[in-house]
C-alpha cells in the first residue's frame, strides 16, 4: 500500500524576541504533537482568512506553542486567490497581514485537523455533511466562544458595500479566538 502525504502549508509561529513574532508557513502534516486549527467560511476570502490571522496573533501573544492554523473554503470560486482587499486592509489597520492563498476544504482535513471552525450555521451544516464518519476533527462554530448569543454568527461581509462588515468580523474573531485559547489551548 502506498501512502501519499500531501503538502499543506499552515501558519506557525516563530518567535524572534520577547515582543516580536514571525509567521512561517510549514507543512503541518508531520507535526503530530501540534494542535491544528482550520478556519472555514464559504469563500475563504473574507472571514476565515481574518480568523486564521487573528488566531495566530492571539496564540503568539499568549506564547502558546505547538499550534498551527490554516483556513479553507466550502466553495471553489476563489481557489488560488488572496483574501479580499477589504479583509487585507482591515488586518493591516490592526498591524496584521495575511499571506494565505485560497484553497477548498477536502476530506483529509477532517482527520488532519483537531478543530475545524465554521463562521455561521450554513458553514456548520456543510461541515457536518462533508465530514467522513468517525473523523477526528471537532466541528465548532467560532462565535460560540466568548460571544453573546445574539452576536455568535460571524456574518458574511462579502456582499456588503464598504469594509465595516470586515471590521465587525475582525472584532468578533478577536473575542472568540481569545476565549477559545483560554478554554481549550491553555488548559
Ligand atoms: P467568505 O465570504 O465566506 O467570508 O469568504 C464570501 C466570499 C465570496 C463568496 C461568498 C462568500 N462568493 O460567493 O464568491
Amino acid at each position: 500500500m502506498s501512502v501519499s502525504v500531501e503538502k499543506r502549508h499552515c501558519a506557525a509561529i516563530e518567535e524572534e524576541d520577547n515582543q516580536q513574532y514571525k509567521i512561517k508557513r510549514i507543512n503541518c502534516v508531520h507535526f503530530k504533537m501540534t494542535k491544528k486549527i482550520l478556519m472555514i467560511c464559504l469563500g475563504n476570502i473574507c472571514r476565515s482568512p481574518i480568523a486564521e490571522v487573528v488566531m495566530v496573533d492571539v496564540v503568539a501573544k499568549a506564547k502558546v506553542s505547538d499550534v498551527v492554523v490554516d483556513s479553507a473554503a466550502i466553495g471553489s470560486w476563489h481557489v488560488g486567490n488572496r483574501a479580499d482587499p477589504r479583509a487585507l486592509s482591515t488586518l493591516q489597520q490592526h498591524g496584521l497581514k495575511s499571506t494565505h492563498i485560497v484553497r477548498q476544504i477536502k476530506k483529509q482535513d477532517f482527520d488532519e485537523f483537531d478543530y475545524i471552525f465554521g463562521m455561521d450555521e450554513e458553514n456548520m451544516s456543510e461541515l457536518r455533511r462533508l465530514a467522513p464518519k468517525g473523523s477526528k476533527a471537532e466541528l465548532l462554530m467560532l462565535g460560540d466562544f466568548g460571544l453573546p448569543k445574539e452576536k455568535r454568527i460571524i456574518e458574511d461581509p462579502y456582499y456588503q458595500r464598504g469594509a465595516e462588515g470586515f471590521e465587525v468580523a475582525y472584532q468578533q474573531c478577536v473575542v472568540a479566538c481569545q476565549a477559545f485559547l483560554q478554554q481549550r489551548l491553555q488548559k
